[in-house]
């Protein structure tokens, strides 16, 4: 048995532990907190792929040209669930969102729209608008579908090609 190298093993990794978090864990005894490198410890351990299009179980779309049917459902939903807390053209509740897109991939919003909750708690970009805003958004849409109608949506108000956002949908 390798007993003998053991201790020094131990010791190593428990000051790494220590050095890693500010010293709030008891440096021996730790068998199993070694490993502590891996744990969840919110925020820097995202991926890239994370940081870019969020954290959720959206990844790699591929976007055609506007679909405007597409994009007046998306519209309907998002006067029912998002409306209350987010203007088109300026900062409410939340952000605007009329020029989201300009700011996040498209993989983010829907990411955002899908799992909130998630992306508030462990995305740094989000961590921060929480708080500025304060209020963590609830997941108002779990169905993919609405959720790529209310990307459609913003799509159309970004790019102006929506024809039904211009004397609909209290935007101004
Ligand atoms: C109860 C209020 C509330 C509702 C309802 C809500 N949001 Fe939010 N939303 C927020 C707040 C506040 C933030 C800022 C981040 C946070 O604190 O969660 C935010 C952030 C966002 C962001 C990220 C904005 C950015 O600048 O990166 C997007 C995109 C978004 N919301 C879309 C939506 C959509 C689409 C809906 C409707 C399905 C919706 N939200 C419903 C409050 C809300």
């Amino acid at each position: 048995m390798n007993r003998s190298t053991a201790p020094v093993t131990l010791l190593l990794s428990a000051l790494a532990a220590l050095a890693a978090c500010g010293g709030d864990a008891p440096p021996a005894q730790s068998t199993a907190a070694a490993p502590s490198a891996a744990a969840p410890s919110s925020a820097a351990e995202l991926t890239d792929v994370e940081m870019e299009q969020g954290i959720g179980p959206i990844r790699d779309l591929e976007l055609g040209p506007i679909d405007l049917a597409l994009a007046e459902s998306g519209e309907a939903a998002f006067t029912t669930k998002c409306s209350a807390c987010h203007k088109i053209e300026e900062r409410y509740v939340g952000p605007e969102l009329g020029q989201v897109l300009s700011r996040r991939r498209p993989e983010f919003v829907m990411n955002q729209i899908l799992n909130s909750n998630e992306m508030v708690q462990r995305h740094p970009v989000v961590k921060e608008l929480l708080a500025q805003y304060y209020t963590p958004m609830p997941v108002q849409v779990t169905d993919h579908d609405e959720a790529r109608a209310i990307l459609e949506y913003l799509r159309s108000v970004q790019t102006g090609a929506s024809s039904t956002s211009n004397g609909t949908g209290g935007d101004r």
